[in-house]
Order: C-alpha cells, then sequence, then structure tokens
C-alpha cells in the first residue's frame, strides 16, 4: 500500500518508516525508530529527491508507481550516496532504465565503489551553484562536503523555496504519518533525538555545518520548506532548529547545567556522583543530568555533553587506568571534537587511584578548549565522611564556574 504525504502541491513525500532496524550505522540504538525521507516532484518533468536504505525500498516504490501512474520518472537527484539513502538507486534505474541522474563527481566515484551499475544512464555531474530546470521548477545545486560524506550537497528550488537539505537538520525517531515539525511537540518529544543523531553523525564536522549555514543563510528570506533525508519537514519556525544546529556545530553548550557521568563498580563512585548531584541541587543548580556510563548508550552520553556546559566524570581505576566505558567516552567526545566545555572530576581507587590524573591528562593533552576544574574529589574505595568538606568545595566550584560563564 502507498503511504505518500503531500509536502506542496506537487512535491510529495515518498519515503519511509523504519522501526525494525535496532541500531543505525549498526552502533546507535533507535528506540523510536528512523524515517528515510525521499521526495518526489511532479512538474513537467518528474523528479524523485534522493532514494531510500534498501529494507524500505519496497514501499518508495509502491509510492513511487501511485503517484506516477505510469509516467516515466525523468530525474533522479541525490544529495546524499550514503546507504541509507542510495541503496535503492540502482532498483530505481532498473525500473525506469530512461532516469538521468543529476549528482556531485564524488557521489558518482562512490555510487560505483558500492557496486551501482550507472554508467550507460545518463549522468549529469553538477557543481556549486549550477541550476537545473525541470520545467515550471528550477533548482540550484550548493555544496555540502562532510554534512556529512564529501560528495553531499543539498538542492534548493528556486521556485517553491524547498531546500532538500539531505542529512542537515535531520532528526532519528520514524514520522508515523506525520510529515511537518509543527504537527508535533518538537522542543518537548523530537529534540532529544534530533541533538543525538547529529552529534553522533555529524558532530565531528561542524566546520562544515557552519559553512553550509552560512551559505542557507544567504537565501534564509526565500525558503520556505526544509526538507531533510530523516525526520520531519520544517515549514515554519526555522530559526528554533537553525539555533540548535549553530550551537551544536559551534561546540558552544546549549544549557548551563551540569551532566555528572559516572563509572561504578560496586556503587561507591556511584554514590559520590549521587551525593554531589543533591549538594548542586540543594544549593540551586537543579538543571543536572546524571548518567551511569555502564548502562547508557554513548550516542546519549554524547548528546547530553553537548547539550550541557559543565561535565563531572567520576570513574575507577581500574587496571591502573580510567575505567574502559568511561574512556570510551573520553575518546568519543575528542572524535566527534567536543569542545568548549568545563569538567570536574572524581576519581576512586582502592589501592592505586589513577583514574583521575589520566582523566585530566587526557582532557588537557587530547581535546580542545577544555577547563577542568581543580576542585577534584579523590576517594579511596567509598566517600567517606572525611570527604564532605571536599564534596562542598566541588558543588561550590561547579557553581562559581556557572555564573561566571
Ligand atoms: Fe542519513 Fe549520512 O546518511
Amino acid at each position: 500500500m502507498h503511504c505518500v504525504r503531500n509536502v506542496t502541491e506537487d512535491l510529495y513525500w515518498v519515503g519511509a518508516n523504519d522501526h525494525r532496524l535496532a541500531l543505525f550505522e549498526n552502533i546507535h540504538p533507535i528506540p523510536r525508530g528512523v524515517s528515510y525521507n525521499a521526495y518526489l516532484l511532479l512538474d513537467q518533468e518528474t523528479v524523485l529527491f534522493d532514494t531510500v536504505d534498501w529494507s524500505a525500498c519496497r514501499q518508495l516504490l509502491e509510492n513511487m508507481e501511485y503517484l506516477l501512474q505510469g509516467r516515466p520518472l525523468d530525474w533522479l537527484v541525490i544529495n546524499h550516496m550514503e546507504p541509507d539513502h542510495g541503496a535503492s538507486i540502482e532498483e530505481i534505474l532498473l525500473r525506469w532504465p530512461k532516469v538521468k541522474i543529476i549528482s556531485t563527481e564524488k557521489s558518482f566515484m562512490l555510487m560505483r565503489q558500492f557496486g551501482f551499475q550507472v554508467d550507460g544512464h545518463e549522468l549529469v555531474e553538477v557543481k556549486e551553484g549550477d541550476t537545473h530546470t525541470f520545467g515550471t521548477h528550477t533548482v540550484t545545486f550548493v555544496a555540502a562536503p562532510m554534512v556529512h560524506w564529501p560528495e553531499a550537497m543539498v538542492t534548493f528550488d528556486v521556485t517553491n523555496g524547498v531546500l532538500f537539505s539531505a542529512d542537515a537538520f535531520g532528526s532519528f525517531i520514524a514520522l508515523d504519518g506525520k510529515l511537518f515539525a509543527d504537527e508535533v511537540d518538537f522542543d518537548r518529544d523530537w529534540i532529544d533525538e534530533a541533538r543525538r543523531y547529529l552529534t553522533n553523525i555529524v558532530g565531528k564536522y561542524g566546520p562544515h555545518i557552519q559553512l553550509l549555514l552560512k551559505k542557507a543563510g544567504t537565501i534564509l528570506d526565500q525558503i520556505k520548506y526544509i526538507c531533510p533525508l530523516h525526520g520531519p519537514v520544517w515549514r515554519k519556525d526555522f530559526m528554533y532548529f537553525i539555533d540548535k544546529y549553530d550551537k551544536w556545530s559551534r561546540y558552544e553548550p546549549e544549557v548551563k547545567g551540569v551532566m555528572i557521568a559516572y563509572a561504578s563498580m560496586y556503587g561507591n563512585t556511584e554514590a559520590a556522583a549521587q551525593a554531589l548531584a543533591s549538594k548542586l541541587c540543594e544549593k540551586g543548580v537543579t538543571d543536572v543530568a546524571l548518567y551511569d556510563v555502564s548502562n547508557t548508550h554513548v550516542s546519549y552520553l554524547i548528546a547530553e555533553a553537548f547539550k550541557y556546559s559543565h561535565i563531572v566524570l567520576a570513574s575507577v581505576t581500574y587496571n591502573l587506568g580510567i575505567y574502559p566505558v568511561m574512556k570510551s567516552f573520553l575518546e568519543d567526545m575528542k572524535a566527534l571534537n567536543l569542545q568548549n566545555r568545563t569538567f570536574a572530576l572524581i576519581e576512586n581507587g582502592s589501592w592505586a587511584c589513577k583514574s583521575g590524573d589520566l582523566m585530566q591528562k587526557f582532557i588537557d593533552e587530547e581535546m580542545k578548549n577544555m577547563t577542568v576544574l581543580n576542585e577534584r574529589i579523590s576517594m579511596a574505595s567509598s566517600l567517606g565522611a572525611d570527604k564532605a568538606a571536599e564534596l562542598e568545595a566541588l558543588a561550590d566550584g561547579i557553581i562559581d564556574s556557572l555564573k561566571g560563564e
């Protein structure tokens, strides 16, 4: 059965929702699913903007057959070749062998690398600023390298103001009937998953997102719709989401508050983390989020690290090193280029306490523009009553720093 929605009078969402995939990119949990968005324009010529993951190909085909009603597909515009969008290209070519593909040079290279039989079809290579007219609609192509792969571009329909933004402005969570961001309570129900999507998938490429935002800024008054490859279409309140993207890609915190991530083997480091959380709240800082790194997927930790201004890491010492899951969190923050945060440290070790110095060294030497507060708690096995003053000092140090920013 087809499942389509109008974006505009002659532009349709023809994508699909996926609740079966457990791990996006086989690494990030998506308990609320994901959508693969593709869009079909019925102009004098017909144009498909991107395809879908292979698992959703059948739905895409049914949607297209329903809307085309026997018309040929004339054009296929590929903004992003990653297989969650490009995997169905070859099936499109088999069904509509005369379709002409518009994409970038690198994208065609990737199609061949992935083994797609595109040669023999008409391939139109475009670059920044090129335009194409499909009838009444004229589009212009804008390079978007590393948002999120090097071949990526976005396409702007100058006729109706639709920006096909590829991975930019995307989100986890299946649409399940909704299409537009204003059909959901985005700030309540979607923002956390949008943040987790962006920061984990494209977080490393903040400067490239900034470049794209600058380009979008020059045509902001002309943009009427933002059509990403995942998540809802935006047709109002663009600045809400653009501002989030701006902060995330500049590695600026959204919230002055405290994320406490703890690694605890027998509950003692956890108890210290809880004691600090209570102390902070008692002193009036209630935007505190506490996570056990051992049972929280690191993609959630990354999203929270991008959200909060202050991050407390509390870790046991393990094999004379940082507890492996905490080390992995640190490595991921580095890999995703997180910057401009203030850290505080709690270390634990029953006979050779090393984790504090090692976390400090990692933050100082491996990460950019980070501050580590001096007030560290060092504990031997458990946080005794003799550490009350240190706990107080750590809480005060964090609060002073929050006030100082
Ligand atoms: Fe949703 Fe980079 O692909």
